[in-house]
């Protein structure tokens, strides 16, 4: 559990002493925590003992400089593997089950692509109420588990349903819900290709691109991060090989093709290398030399398809995904490959947008049969895990 993260929430109740508990225990175990203080809930705990125990900074406001500067709220919100919201009050809930987003707290849990575990913790009237109870459901509809709340005596004097769960008690639902929902592409094989590929010319030149292979590499690491076993084949790149992956270096199309074959079977594969098309025909045994005949002529021969040949296997791994980096007419060019190549989905990016190639964004469209879904620009390893999400889905 050691590399784990939680993003934990914590609202204003008098239960939110027992938070710090559950902090430690997290701690304890290993697990990573970041946590979000509301304005309510720092009248219940200071700031201070919260970063003490979690040996992280607190974050509270949704308009800090200082903070966006570090994190953007919308990255903090994706930044670990679980949202907790301990306490969960009336407040909070209601916040969330309408979308509402006018703190830090209630904007995570809008814009956060992760699991989410409330542990609910109010008054037994405000528990009991309609509208509560009718913001729960929805909640779970949603997706959101809890845990608790227990019965008992409460703070107010009054007795019933509403304390917040103890922090064990919280602390294993935690540790249910990262082992069950974090790895949900265990036992699973994944392919994906990555970067330019370099077909020689002679000894000492080649015929290759500008793709700097961050994508492929990021999307290697999502798909590891569920639990997916990856083989990632990669063409010259200097990016580093990500945790849990295994990596197959190659140069040529044809290197990358074999490579490819080789790891088959596997459920999914994942094009995104930038293949060269083309390579020349003859490859000179000796470097080519000014004649003062005018430049050579380089005869050109098409490359194999990788992703055409992986859509068409006799072993096709069920979720076929390819990329298309395209200057213009993005949707429509994406749309003819799809067909074209037999992928199931092709990951359309517009590399006239200046900073794509080679730099850390990346603004896509997801084409299926089933129509085209448009993404918002977003740093490459987040593009990365919602695509990693999505392909988990495919298997659920
Ligand atoms: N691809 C591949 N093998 C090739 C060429 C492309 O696997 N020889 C894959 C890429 O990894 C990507 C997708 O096909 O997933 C689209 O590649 P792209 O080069 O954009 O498509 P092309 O078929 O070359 O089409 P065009 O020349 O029209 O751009």
């Amino acid at each position: 559990m050691s590399e784990k993260r939680i993003l934990l929430i914590v609202g204003g109740g008098i239960a939110a002493y027992k938070t710090l508990e559950l902090t430690r225990l997290l701690r304890k175990a290993g697990i990573a925590v970041r946590p979000i203080l509301t304005k309510a809930g720092a009248e219940f705990v200071t700031p201070l003992s919260l970063s003490a125990l979690a040996e992280d900074k607190v974050y509270s406001e949704l308009f800090s400089l200082t903070d966006e500067a570090e994190m953007g709220h919308i990255e903090l919100s994706r930044s670990a593997d679980l949202v907790v919201v301990a306490p969960a009050t009336a407040d909070l809930m209601a916040k969330a089950a309408n979308g509402l987003a006018g703190d830090l707290a209630s904007t995570t849990l809008l814009a956060t692509d992760k699991p989410v575990l409330m542990a609910p913790a109010m008054n037994v009237r405000m528990w009991e109420h309609p509208a509560t109870q009718r913001n729960l459901k929805t909640l779970q509809g949603d997706g959101v588990t809890f845990v608790g709340p227990d019965e008992g005596a409460m703070a107010c004097g009054e007795f019933g349903a509403g304390r917040m769960a103890e922090p064990q008690a919280i602390f294993e639902a935690i540790l249910a819900a990262l082992s069950g929902a974090a790895k949900p592409l265990a036992g699973r094989r994944a392919i994906v290709t990555a970067g330019p590929t370099a077909e020689p010319v002679d000894p000492v030149r080649v015929l290759t691109n500008r793709s700097s292979g961050k994508q492929g590499f990021a999307i290697a690491a999502a798909l590891a991060e569920l639990g997916c076993e990856v083989t990632l084949v990669a063409g010259p790149v200097s990016v580093p090989t990500p945790k849990g992956v295994r990596r197959v270096d190659v140069e040529t199309a044809r290197e990358m093709l074999a490579a490819c074959e080789a790891a088959l079977p596997a459920d999914i594969a994942v094009c995104v290398a930038a293949v060269s098309d083309w390579r020349p025909e003859h490859v000179a045994a000796t470097k080519t030399k000014k004649t003062g005949d005018g430049p050579p002529v380089l005869t050109l021969v098409e490359n194999p398809d990788i992703l055409a040949t992986l859509s068409r296997s006799a072993a096709r791994p069920k979720l076929v995904v390819g990329f298309a980096a395209e200057t213009h007419e993005v949707e429509a060019y994406a749309q003819g490959k799809l067909t074209r190549k037999g992928c199931d989905w092709i990951v359309a990016n517009d590399v006239s947008i200046a900073g794509t190639m080679g730099g850390d964004d990346n603004a896509v469209a997801i084409v299926t049969a089933g129509g085209i879904e448009r993404w918002d620009r977003a740093p490459k390893a987040e593009v990365a895990r919602r695509l990693a999400q999505r392909m988990a889905k495919e298997f659920s």
